[in-house]
């Protein structure tokens, strides 16, 4: 290694001992190449003497062939090279890079500024205590600066430093740096930073990066490094109260149970009162156990086992507080969203949310509006499209114990994945409970279900037809619904003409407004379902996402689907509606099977290949199918 502190020669366990007790500080840097973040990160590195020889020698040689700074060692070749190197690997969003001085230790989260920075920001900046936001000189506060900026002030980073470079390249003009200092306080005043630092520099020369510049002695601050090596960001959640989200239930014999997890925030200790949110069950610590042997007192950060007095059912993802303070628990949050996948959101779709240690199926009930990065102003949508930042209304299956983002950045935050790839397309901060939706308490009536169901001599069940235009859903449909009359059933159709033209009028043939089309068809048809109807539902329902929505909202086994496969030539062919003419024609737009996808079913219940089979023949068989499977009997 180029060497780094003369210590380490001299005295080895004198410098390992210095290096334990030093201060760790995180920090994101944000900004694109070519505002010189590369070259800055790189320039910290090299001045710190953290290179090792080889590396140093690779980018000497490697500045005089492909370099861009002439005679000067390209630093930006020392950082884009480890990045070269880290994406031959797997692919991780962000690159943790490590460096000391004497005063510090830091550990810088370096995010790639491809498309989906925000991703890569946010995995970041959630952990930072500081952000330092890149601005070239030349161009001042642009639009990508104050879009870092929200985003790192959304994920609680209180201390920014904004590094005005290239400030070579105007002969370090004092009143270039004063206009960009002013305009960036004035945008960011709103934001909730605690401090706020200017500093004039030129990461390719040096200048106020780690020591002084020559040409600007009018500039009084610190630099870059002095601000990392003294700011102050005492933990925020070091006072904060005590949670442990449990992360895994430790019983390796019947005699020992135990919870295992990370101390998100305060501590705890041994005979301390407890009790689990989200169930509100209580009991004491007996012990705290780790891998070195039993605490008497564990603090944030560290990895521990909690034993109980009392043996009490506990989960993974529940949160262990203290009684005097415990987490509250809700099922329903207003958020902020931040979206980074480039499928867009879709309200209404069921996502899966996690949260701490637990997952569980949620939906954005409602996208209150999204956020024009430029003004900060509300701007009404439908949906968030890559990189865009909302506020939302998000509701869960299942209630979870959480706190605030502002007052928890550990207990707050979650995560959205897509139930189909498995994706992470969003992340968020839970703002507040909403209390609206918790106080509405299901009434358990006399008369329910099963009761009803009873009187009408059948299972309730949902029939539901999914399939192209014109593939014969509804006359299928409407086949079976007579036979089951014929039969004295109970039952009830939903359908595009009833539901387009009352319940859905306000919605078009957008994936979003399909999107919830069916769901609020597959809302429907659950209370159908609850009123003990046979019920069947004909849409086309192009996404799976969706369908398994209205599955999942009625009981195992009360879901039957109905594949009516029509390959897209027959549908057209027949075109019974002249439809597909008109969407071949432009006339119109999103159209199933020709500008618009239908996803096919995985494991219907049902499959009916139109070609080869009768309509009248299809209900006979879908009759059949319920008889046999019992929904036709009295006793269900
Ligand atoms: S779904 O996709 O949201 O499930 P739904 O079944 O309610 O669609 O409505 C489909 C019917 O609307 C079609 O059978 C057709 O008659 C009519 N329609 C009008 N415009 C379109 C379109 N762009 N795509 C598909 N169907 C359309």
């Amino acid at each position: 290694m180029a060497h780094h502190d003369d210590l380490i020669a001299k005295d080895i366990l004198g410098y390992l001992t210095a290096q334990e007790n030093k201060s760790f500080l995180r920090f994101i840097t944000c900004g694109s190449v070519d505002d010189g973040k590369s070259t800055l990160i790189g320039r910290l590195l090299y001045d710190s003497k953290l290179i090792y020889e080889d590396q140093l020698a690779t980018i000497e040689k490697d500045s005089k062939k492909s370099g861009t700074q002439g005679d000067k060692i390209d630093l930006a070749l020392l950082v884009d090279g480890l990045a070269a190197e880290r994406e031959q690997g797997i692919t991780i969003d962000v690159a943790y890079r490590f460096f000391s001085t004497d005063k510090r230790k830091f550990i810088v989260a370096d995010t790639p500024g491809h498309v989906q920075y925000t991703r890569n920001m946010a995995t970041g900046a959630s952990t930072a205590d500081v952000a330092v936001l890149l601005i070239d000189a030349r161009y001042g506060v642009q639009e990508q600066t104050r879009r870092h900026a929200y985003i790192v002030s959304l994920l609680g980073v209180k201390h920014v430093v904004v590094a005005i470079n290239k400030m070579d390249l105007n002969g370090f003009d004092q009143s270039v740096f004063n206009n960009i200092e002013v305009d960036f306080r004035n945008f960011a005043k709103d934001l909730g930073f605690t401090d706020i630092t200017c500093v004039p520099m030129s990461a390719l020369d040096g200048d106020n990066v780690t020591v002084r510049g020559t040409q600007s002695d009018w500039y009084k601050g610190p630099t870059l490094l002095e601000y990392l090596e003294d700011v102050d960001v005492a933990s925020a959640t070091q006072d904060a109260p005590f949670r442990l989200p449990v992360q895994w239930v430790n019983r390796p014999n019947l005699d020992f149970r135990g919870f295992s997890g990370t101390v998100a925030s305060g501590e705890i200790s041994v005979g301390d009162h407890i009790i689990v949110t989200p169930s509100g069950k209580r009991s004491k610590v007996k012990e705290i156990v780790t891998y070195n042997g039993n605490l008497k007192t564990a603090r944030e950060d560290q990895a521990v086992t909690i034993t109980l007095t009392d043996e009490i059912d506990i989960s993974r993802g529940d949160i262990i507080c203290k009684v005097d303070n415990p987490a509250p628990q809700a099922d329903q949050f207003q958020a902020h969203l931040l979206w980074m996948s480039e499928s867009a959101l879709f309200p209404g779709r069921q996502y899966l949310i996690k949260t701490t240690n637990k997952t569980v199926p949620g939906s954005i009930t409602t996208l209150k509006h999204k956020v024009d990065i430029n003004d900060f102003s509300e701007v009404s949508a439908k949906t968030l499209e890559l990189n865009e930042i909302g506020i939302a209304n998000i509701g869960l299956s299942a209630p979870i114990g959480f706190d605030a983002y502002n007052d928890n950045r550990k207990t707050g935050n979650f995560i959205v994945i897509d139930k189909q790839t498995n994706e992470t397309v969003g992340v968020g901060m839970l703002d507040y409970a909403l209390r609206r939706a918790s106080n509405v308490v299901w009434q358990d009536l006399d008369v329910n279900k099963t009761v009803r169901a009873a009187q009408k001599n059948q299972k309730p069940a949902v029939l539901w037809f999914t399939g192209l235009s014109g593939s014969g859903k509804s006359t299928i449909a409407n086949m079976v619904e007579k036979r089951l009359l014929d039969l004295g059933r109970h039952t009830y159709t939903l359908d595009g003409d009833n539901v387009r033209h009352g319940l859905n009028r306000d919605l078009g043939f957008t994936k979003e407004d399909r999107v919830e089309n069916i769901r609020r068809i597959g809302e429907v048809a659950k209370l159908m379902v609850d009123a003990g109807l046979i019920t069947i539902a004909s849409f086309i329902s192009p996404y799976r996402a969706e369908r398994q929505l209205a599955r999942s909202l009625v009981e195992d086994g009360e879901f039957v689907e109905v594949f009516v496969n029509t390959p897209l030539e027959v549908a057209e062919k027949r075109d019974v509606k002249g439809l597909y003419a008109k969407a071949r024609a432009g006339e119109i737009k999103n159209f199933t099977g020709i500008d618009s996808e239908y996803q096919a079913p995985e494991s219907p219940e049902i499959v009916i290949d139109t070609v080869k089979m009768s309509p009248d023949d299809a209900a006979e068989m879908i009759v059949a199918y319920l008889s046999v499977k019992g929904f036709l009997d009295g006793t269900a």
